[in-house]
């Protein structure tokens, strides 16, 4: 299963609903909406009072990724805001057993992730805890950014540590600087759902965008780590 999950933060911010309605129809999966809260990275964005109006004009899996210090406080805003998929760093200020009992309370999927920076250690225990990791392969805080290579070794040690646990169903993600380029090299290594943002709201044929990058990722798992 390939997901392909356009990032909000590249769409023109005063036609949100139209933007999203538009990589829908394009083919879009999931819909990542990414919160920064000015401290945790050095950035603000949008937060749960805009995801309400969204969700309730668009209906779509909203993949939720906050980059916050305080999940523990907000993170139910969003819940009730309309998220289908939450993810919070380890990094942050909140106990991760924490966020992840009340994410699991909620009934949303419960994701984790981490920055380039942090070792795939400290999440290991988390694994058998949540529904998928996020793999950041820039730096979180802005769009636009180059990719990563060193991060393909992190989606690889990640999807192994799951498949020797018996989690051969945890999602992994990918998110900056993600084409249809990079994204085969991180379907190859395990990564199994793309968040994308410029390449996709930056190209005036979004469709032909999303089924690049889907049919890379799809060729590049063939015979190999696919899922
Ligand atoms: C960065 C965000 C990403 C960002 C990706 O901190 O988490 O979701 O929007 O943008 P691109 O695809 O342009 O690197
Ligand atoms: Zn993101």
């Amino acid at each position: 299963m390939i997901i392909i999950a356009p990032s909000l933060l590249s769409c023109d911010f005063s036609k949100m609903g139209e933007e999203c309605a538009s990589v829908l129809a394009a083919g879009a999966d999931w819909l990542h909406y990414d919160v920064m809260d000015g401290a945790f990275v050095p950035n603000l964005t949008i937060g749960a009072p805009v995801l309400k109006s969204l969700s309730r004009a668009v209906s779509a899996y909203y993949d939720v990724h906050l980059m916050i210090n305080d999940p523990l406080k907000y993170a139910g805003d969003f819940v009730k805001a309309g998220a289908s998929n939450i993810t919070f760093h380890v990094e942050s200020q909140s106990d991760p057993r924490e966020v992840i009992a009340l994410l699991r309370e909620s009934g949303v999927s419960v994701g984790i992730t981490l920055r380039p920076g942090t070792s795939h250690y400290a999440l290991l225990e988390y694994l058998p805890l949540v529904d998928l990791v996020l793999v950041m392969t820039v730096e979180p805080g802005f769009g636009g950014q180059s990719f990563m290579p060193e991060m393909l070794e992190k989606i690889k040690t990640i999807r192994a540590a799951a498949d020797e646990t018996g989690k051969r169903d945890l999602l992994i993600e990918v998110d900056g600087g993600i084409n249809a380029e990079t994204a085969a090299l991180c379907a190859r290594a395990g990564a199994n759902v793309f968040a994308a943002g410029s390449s996709v709201f930056g190209r005036e044929d979004r469709a032909a965008a999303i089924e690049e990058m889907r049919a890379a990722a799809r060729a590049a798992c063939k015979g190999g780590a696919d899922v």
